[in-house]
């Protein structure tokens, strides 16, 4: 436990769960305050309660990143809550995987929405929080600097196959990153992206069963086969998935003050595959 993030505001959508909540319970470990979302209320109460177990202040948005109203009742909430924003963990997110001949606009739009258009939202229903504080810091001759961590993937920064939905999303997020990491500068705020390669959570668990997840309404595929796991293994550098612990350093490190200097970067957090 550090204090580098004491008293700052950080919002982690998806952190219910996997990555999300590893990157929660990190942050909130450095000292922050946390704003949890997650579809699912259950997982978004129990984290919030284990956060004040712990001596964190925490509230929780409950619902989808893709509610066209979310965005503005994220921020609002974490305004009302907290009185501003200092980090964002643009995080939320499942796959639905086919080849391309066979993939639905349904599902192709579902992850658009989730992966890409969400973020987008939420980062601009952010702005006049971010922008108000950042002139009140320049008038005071303050430099503060806040935080954008935006997810992808190694399917968007190489491609993968079955995820044409999923890898353009996540490659969208990285050009998003770049982006506003030029229209935020001025604004002190570092926006980076880091990319998983595998990292064990629900998605990505080696399974033997056919396993689903529901995901607003709709029953999902999840998981791999153990020799897929077996396989990726034997080429990852590293020789292993990742876990949510060194996933969520990755992120916590775009998120404390060792990233003030770094922006527009997108880190591939794989284990050197
Ligand atoms: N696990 C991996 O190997 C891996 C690799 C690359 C990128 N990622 C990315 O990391 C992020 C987290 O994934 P994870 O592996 O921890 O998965 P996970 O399923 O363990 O956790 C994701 C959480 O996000 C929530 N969620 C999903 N859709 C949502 C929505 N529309 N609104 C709000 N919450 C929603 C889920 O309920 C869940 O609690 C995702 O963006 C995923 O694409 C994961």
């Amino acid at each position: 436990m550090t204090n580098k993030l004491d008293g700052k505001v950080a919002i982690v959508t998806g952190s219910g769960r996997g990555i999300g909540q590893a990157v929660a319970l990190k942050l909130a470990g450095e000292g922050a305050r946390l704003v949890i979302n997650d579809l699912d209320a259950e997982p978004a109460h129990e984290m919030v309660a284990r956060l004040k177990a712990q001596g964190n202040e925490a509230v929780a948005v409950v619902g989808s990143v893709t509610a066209p109203d979310f965005a503005e009742r994220l921020i609002k909430t974490s305004v009302d809550s907290f009185k501003g924003v200092d980090i964002i963990v643009n995080n939320a997110g499942f796959t639905w995987d086919n080849v391309i001949q066979k993939m639905t606009d349904e599902q192709w739009y579902a992850i658009i929405d989730c992966h890409l258009t969400a973020p987008f939202r939420i980062l601009r229903a952010a702005y006049p929080v971010i922008s108000a504080a950042a002139k009140k810091e320049a008038a005071e001759g303050r430099e503060v600097f806040r935080k954008v961590v935006n997810i992808s993937s190694g399917a968007g920064v190489n491609g993968n196959v079955g995820q044409s939905n999923y890898s353009a999303a996540k490659a969208g997020v990285i050009g998003l990153t770049k982006t506003l990491s030029k229209e935020w500068g001025r604004l002190k705020v570092n926006v980076n992206c880091v990319a998983f390669g595998w990292i064990e959570t629900r998605l990505t668990e080696p399974t033997t069963e056919a396993k689903t997840i529901e995901v607003e309404g709709r029953q999902l595929s999840v998981g791999v086969g153990p020799h897929i796991v077996q396989s990726y293994s034997q080429r990852c550098p590293l020789g292993r998935p990742g876990n949510v612990t060194e996933a969520a350093g990755a992120v916590a490190m775009y998120c404390g003050p060792e990233s003030d200097y770094i922006s527009g970067q997108t880190i591939l957090v794989s284990g050197g595959m």
